[in-house]
C-alpha cells in the first residue's frame, strides 16, 4: 500500500483536519529577516516571564536527582494548592500539558462521531479542531460586529443536539468577556446533556474587572456538567513548561477524563515550578497590572491612528485593519514584530497584537504605522 493509498483508508476527520497556527517562532523570525530585536506579539505570553520564585527554584531543583524517575501522575501537590484556592474538592481538578491538552482530553471523553459542538467565531483554534478531530460537527457563531458576544445567537443556535458548548471568557482572540447576567442566560438553555467547557486561559487578566464574572459559582448553580480551563501559560509566565489545569462539575467527570489522558502529562520540573508559580500571586499581579498598562497606552495610540481596537479583558487586542492583514503582518515581520493576522473566512482583515514589554509595543506601533497601506 502506498502512502497515498493509506492515508485515503483513513478516517475523513483526521485527513481534513486544518493545521493549528501555531504562529512564528523569535529564532525564524530573527535568522529569516537578519533583525537585530524581535517583538513576539502574535502568542500573548507575559513580556514579564516567570516570578523570580520559580527562577530561584529551577535553578537549584536540577540537583535533586530525581529524573530518572516518573513524575508524580495525579500532580498532588499542585492539587492540593489549587483545590484550597478554589475552594472545590480535588478530585474535580486535572492537570494537563497545557490546557490544550485538557481541550483534547475533553473532546475525546465527551464527544462522539457526529455529535453537534458549538463555539464562536472568530476562534482560539484548537477549540475547533479537537471536536473535529472525533467527527463532532462544530457550528460557529459569530460575534456581533461591535466585537461582543452575541448571546441571544448562541442562545438561539444551542439545541437538545448539543453536546458541547465551547467558550473562551475572556474570549480569544476579541478579548471581550461576557457578565454573570450573560453567562446566566446562556446556560439556562443548555441542556443538562451538554457539557459547558468554560475556558479561562485569561481568567487572571480579568478576574476583579467590573462585570468580569465569577465563573466558578456561575456554573456551580447551573446544575450542568461543566469543564472550567485555567492555564500556567499565561499571566504566569510559564508557557515553556506547559501547565493547565481544569475544574470539572463532578469528580466522577475528572475521573474520566483522567482514564483517557497519558498518564504522566505533567513532567515533574512543570508541576513544581507551577505550584511554586501559583504561590507568588504578587508577580502575578504585577504582571496583569504591567498588561493592562501596556493595553491601555496601545488602544489609545491604535485609536488615534484611526484603528478601534474591540473592548479587551485580556493581554491582546485585536481590531479590522481594514486591508489582508496576513500581507500587512508579513511586511512587519520586516520590522521584526510578530503579530497574528487572522485567517478564519470573514475576519481576513483582523489582526490580534499581543501586549509586551513597553519597548516592544512602541515598536509594533512603529512598524504598523509605516507598514500598512502598503
Ligand atoms: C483560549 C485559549 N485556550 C487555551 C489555550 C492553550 O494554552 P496552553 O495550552 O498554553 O495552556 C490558549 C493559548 O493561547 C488560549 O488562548
Amino acid at each position: 500500500m502506498s502512502v497515498t493509498a493509506f492515508i485515503e483508508s483513513l478516517r475523513a476527520e483526521v485527513r481534513g483536519l486544518p493545521a493549528y497556527n501555531a504562529g512564528l517562532s523569535g529564532e525564524f523570525v530573527r535568522a529569516r529577516y537578519g533583525v537585530p530585536h524581535v517583538a513576539k506579539l502574535g502568542s500573548n505570553e507575559n513580556p514579564g516571564g516567570a516570578s523570580a520564585a520559580v527562577l530561584a527554584h529551577l535553578a537549584q531543583s536540577t540537583t535533586t536527582g530525581t529524573l530518572a524517575l516518573y513524575p508524580d501522575p495525579s500532580c498532588s501537590a499542585l492539587r492540593a494548592l489549587i483545590a484550597e484556592r478554589l475552594a472545590v474538592d480535588p478530585g474535580q481538578l486535572l492537570f494537563g500539558n497545557g490546557s490544550e491538552d485538557l481541550l483534547a482530553i475533553a473532546a475525546h471523553t465527551f464527544l462522539a462521531p457526529g455529535d453537534e459542538v458549538i463555539t464562536v467565531i472568530p476562534s482560539f483554534g484548537l477549540h475547533i479542531i479537537y471536536p473535529q478531530s472525533v467527527g463532532a460537527r462544530v457550528v460557529t457563531v459569530p460575534m456581533r460586529e461591535d466585537f461582543e458576544f452575541d448571546v441571544e445567537a448562541l442562545i438561539a443556535a444551542i439545541s437538545p443536539r448539543t453536546r458541547m458548548v465551547i467558550i473562551s471568557n475572556p474570549s480569544n482572540p476579541v478579548g471581550c468577556a461576557m457578565d454573570a447576567a450573560e453567562m446566566r442566560r446562556l446556560l439556562s438553555v443548555v441542556s443538562p446533556e451538554t457539557l459547558v467547557l468554560w475556558d479561562e486561559a485569561y481568567f487572571e487578566y480579568a478576574s476583579g474587572d467590573d462585570g468580569y464574572p465569577d465563573s466558578l459559582a456561575v456554573l456551580r448553580e447551573s446544575g450542568l456538567p461543566w469543564l472550567l480551563l485555567r492555564t500556567f501559560s499565561k499571566a504566569y509566565g510559564l508557557a515553556a513548561l506547559r501547565v493547565g489545569y481544569g475544574v470539572a462539575s463532578a469528580p466522577e467527570l475528572a475521573g474520566l477524563m483522567n482514564r483517557v489522558r497519558t498518564p504522566f502529562n505533567i513532567n515533574q520540573i512543570a508541576q513544581q515550578a507551577a505550584a511554586v508559580a501559583f504561590g507568588d500571586q504578587a508577580h502575578v499581579a504585577a504582571s496583569v497590572g504591567e498588561a493592562r498598562k501596556g493595553r491601555e497606552w496601545m488602544r489609545a495610540v491604535l485609536l488615534g491612528l484611526g484603528v478601534k481596537p474591540a473592548r479587551s479583558r485580556a493581554n491582546f487586542l485585536f481590531f479590522d485593519c481594514r486591508e489582508d492583514a496576513a500581507k500587512l503582518a508579513g511586511r512587519m515581520l520586516e520590522d521584526g514584530v510578530i503579530v497574528k493576522p487572522w485567517r478564519e473566512p470573514g475576519y481576513e482583515t483582523c489582526m490580534r497584537v499581543s501586549i509586551g514589554s513597553a519597548a516592544d509595543n512602541a515598536l509594533f506601533i512603529d512598524s504598523f504605522e509605516r507598514r500598512r497601506g502598503g
